[in-house]
């Protein structure tokens, strides 16, 4: 079900380039993307937007996975770009993406964080509070700038994964609430600041989204409260942010949807609703950040000790775990793999895939069919490429893998190994 080829040597490929060799040349653990893959996910949302002469933006959610050589890739794919935090900022403006086309999210934007993106010119900021847009008020005026803002608003669905389930008083961190009249004050606050231009509504449901009906039911609420801004205060929008969510493939018994469908879908149900409170159709955003990443990367570890326990189960460690992929141990996520030097050979028999921290917890996968295993294998995980890397952490003092891009048959790396140096690089001896 994997995106990736098999070459004569019966090792797995990506990019045009056999990962046992980037396995040895870069070491393991090593996070491997097929560059092509990226573009292709962020060419089937453009271009689909493209095809349908309806204005949009598709704003890569950073979050997924930043680093400087990825945002030059969704940038080059003509993509806008969400960040949540002053790292993701300042990523993105390292990595020469125009600011215009980047948006600010996050529940607790501090005041150097708006300020920073007041000051470099940000495209929008989706505000998500009374006391955030109090700050920004501060700024503007203490700067004497003015910025685009979206409001993010809690529709009052919840997405559970395959159904969805509308609740009266939606209990979220996130954005005002549509119901309670929350939302109402805040836009009448927004549309007051003349330094503030208000371009329309922002939502986003959940992650990793099988279906449209939720983001459809969102669509539907939204345009509810337009409607009433409309007719009470004559407000039309020139901006409606759906988000992201949209799910991939991390299993083969995972069905994702066709990114193309899934735009024409969206797009001609906001044309429709559009229509029927009498607006023209806002520009559409959107937000897929797993979407764009996920099934592109792939992560390679060096196979270690084993251990058998008779009639229960054979465990196989591998060197990395819960510290390049956090998913199995804080969302029971699962994934599947191979053996990257052994694709062609038969399954053996399953096996249990440890990783290396101290923690029962760390296990990577539970029932993997795979060929014989000896220790010096390298195992491939599949589908790790979006909050793989950027979920990474240090514990037990692991060092962060390297980062490799393969296009073309041509590998780079695009993100260093991380150095025991790196690792105590701002510890301070204590006198
Ligand atoms: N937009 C907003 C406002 C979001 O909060 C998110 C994800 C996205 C877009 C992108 O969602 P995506 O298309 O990537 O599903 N760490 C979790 C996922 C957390 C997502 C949080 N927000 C995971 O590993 O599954």
């Amino acid at each position: 079900y994997h995106p990736f080829n098999v070459n004569k040597a019966g090792h797995l490929e990506a990019g045009g380039v056999d990962v046992v060799e980037l396995a040895e040349t870069y070491g393991t653990p090593l996070y491997v993307y097929d560059v092509s893959i990226i573009r292709n996910n962020c060419r089937d949302f453009v271009r689909t937007f493209r095809e349908l002469g309806v204005r949009a933006q598709v704003a890569y959610a950073s979050k997924a996975f930043s680093t400087v050589a990825m945002l030059q890739v969704v940038n080059q794919e003509g993509m806008s770009l969400d960040v949540v935090s002053q790292g993701e900022l300042y990523t993105a403006l390292q990595a020469g993406f125009p600011v215009s086309k980047i948006h600010l999210h996050g529940n607790n934007k501090s005041l150097e964080e708006l300020t920073m993106a007041i000051e470099h010119g940000i495209g929008c900021i989706v505000v998500d509070n009374f006391y955030e847009i109090e700050l920004i008020e501060r700024i503007l005026q203490e700067k004497n700038k003015t910025v685009n803002v979206l409001m993010r608003v809690t529709p009052g669905i919840e997405s559970n994964t395959h159904h969805y389930i509308m609740t009266g008083n939606e209990d979220s961190k996130f954005g005002f609430n549509l119901s309670n009249g929350q939302a109402d004050q805040a836009f009448l606050r927004l549309r007051n600041n003349s330094s503030i231009q208000f371009k329309g509504l922002h939502s986003h449901i959940g992650s990793q989204l099988f279906e449209t009906e939720g983001l459809l039911l969102a669509a539907e609420l939204l345009f509810q409260k337009l409607d009433h801004w409309h007719i009470e205060y004559g407000f039309v929008p020139d901006v409606l942010n759906l988000g992201g969510g949209f799910g991939i493939r991390y299993t083969a018994e995972d069905e994702p949807l066709s990114y193309p469908s899934l735009v024409r879908e969206l797009t001609s149900a906001v044309k429709e609703q559009a229509a029927s409170i009498g607006i023209p159709t806002p520009e559409i955003w959107i937000e897929p950040g797993r979407a764009i990443a996920g099934n592109a990367g792939l992560t390679l570890y060096t196979v270690g000790s084993m251990k058998e326990i008779p009639g229960v189960r054979s465990y196989i460690s591998v060197d990395g775990g819960m510290t390049d992929n956090l998913r199995p141990a804080l969302y029971q996520a699962v994934y599947e793999g191979v053996l990257a030097n052994k694709v062609s050979q038969p399954d053996a028999g399953s096996v249990a895939v440890a990783g290396k921290c101290c923690e029962s917890g760390d296990m990577l996968i539970w029932d993997l069919p795979l060929p014989e295993v000896k220790p010096n294998d390298i195992l491939a995980v599949f589908s790790t490429g979006a909050y793989g890397y950027s979920m990474a952490n240090n514990y037990n003092r692991f060092p962060k893998p390297a980062v490799v891009f393969a296009e073309n048959g041509t590998a780079q790396q695009v993100v260093k190994r991380e150095t025991y140096h790196d690792l105590v690089k701002n510890d301070i001896s204590y006198e």
